[in-house]
């Protein structure tokens, strides 16, 4: 059986188009609305919005730019920017933009459309993997610099999905340089990185990188599909035809909604931060006491860590399933990952510690742990 880790190949049609095997497992569990959920690789921020009076109505008129919000929040002209519904739909856009029809270098792991999409636009992929350590992931560059010569474009996610590590400064350093020489442009997925206070946009440097983001993860609005990417202006002329032909339009309630929130989109991140003070501790205690070393990510509100031996897809599906849990198999994200586990810590101090809890007893459970 194939596994559910995304997968590269060529451009893919109809029934060849792979599935985002982790949306179509995650998606029924969710619904399950299991009574311990550490599931989440975005923030679950208690947003009361009251009610917006005539949201659904056109948002468009004379002076306004929907661009203004990002372009501030980037410090960024508006020319720059291109909004569209999600990072999922923005990694599309931003693929069909920046292409100039060769090979597409896919970062592993991943979340699926960031490694998929590609194929679905009639191109085809290849992948370059970063590796496990006991901190932030590392790139081998012998297979990094043989794939980057083959290819014009590269996909990449910073703050990995599923670890929350980011490159190391000689890795990101590294990749840069070699794009640059090999005339390679980088698609940027930022959507953790606001979480990181130190993060420079990879937009910044230079004409060949383009970031794109949403205000799904570290803001907690995923439900109203808001993105955008940054880019030069001819990559973002691209663009805005791109999404012409396949979109149409911003939804004016996504637009109305997201200006409502403007300024109020710091509280997010200061409550990550409250999190981490009051939830890190708790899980890294709960890790210890079954005998898994573990490193939180600096920043963020998952990470990812090996259960020795263990189908974690299995474990969850069955012992945690029996006591409420719910979490994410690293199977989801590459081959490989089968004994990894991903576990977010962005709800209440007080439900995290009796999920923490729960963890720890699926877990002795799986390991035999008396
Ligand atoms: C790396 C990455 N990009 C994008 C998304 C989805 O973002 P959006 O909801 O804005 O489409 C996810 C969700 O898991 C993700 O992990």
């Amino acid at each position: 059986m194939q596994g559910h880790h995304p997968v590269s190949g060529g451009p893919a049609k109809g029934p060849q188009i792979p599935p985002v095997s982790y949306l179509k497992w995650y998606i029924p569990r969710l619904k399950e609305m299991r009574a311990h959920n550490l599931s989440f690789s975005g923030l679950q921020f208690p947003w009361d919005l009251d009610s917006i009076e005539d949201v659904w109505k056109d948002h468009r008129g004379p002076g306004i730019d929907d661009r203004e919000m990002v372009s501030e929040m980037y410090g960024v002209p508006c020319e720059n920017v291109h909004l569209c519904h999600g990072a999922t739909q923005a990694i599309n856009i931003a693929i069909s933009a920046a292409s100039r029809g060769g090979k597409v270098a896919v970062e592993m792991p991943s979340y699926g459309p960031l490694s998929q999409s590609a194929r679905v636009l009639g191109l085809e992929t290849i992948i370059v993997r970063r590796k496990p350590t006991d901190a932030a992931w590392i790139i081998d560059r012998e297979e990094w610099s043989s794939i980057l010569s083959q290819v014009d474009l590269l996909m990449i996610c910073p703050q990995l999905n599923p670890v929350g590590w980011s490159y190391t400064e000689e890795d990101r350093e590294w990749i840069i340089e070699t794009c640059r020489k090999n005339d390679v442009r980088i698609i940027s997925d930022e959507v953790y990185a606001a979480a990181d206070k130190n993060w420079k946009p990879m937009f910044r440097e230079g004409d060949n990188c383009i970031t794109l983001s949403s205000l799904t993860k570290v803001h907690g609005l995923g439900v109203i599909r808001y993105g955008w990417i940054i880019a030069s202006r001819d990559i973002i002329t691209n663009a805005e035809n791109t999404f012409h032909n396949m979109a149409g339009m911003m939804s004016s309630p996504v637009i109305r909604i997201a200006e409502h929130v403007r300024d109020r989109l710091h509280e997010p991140v200061e409550l990550i931060e409250h999190y981490r003070e009051m939830n890190l501790p708790v899980l890294q205690d709960t890790l210890n006491r079954v005998g898994i070393k573990w490193n939180p990510p600096p920043y963020g509100v998952f990470g990812a860590f090996r259960v020795p031996g263990i189908d974690t897809m299995q474990m969850i599906d069955t012992i945690g399933k029996q006591h409420g849990l719910l979490a994410v198999p690293g199977c989801m994200f590459d081959s490989g990952l089968d004994d990894w586990l991903r576990v977010g810590w962005s709800i209440d101090p007080e439900s995290f510690a009796e999920a923490a809890s729960v963890l720890e007893t699926v877990l002795r459970t799986a390991l035999d742990i008396p």
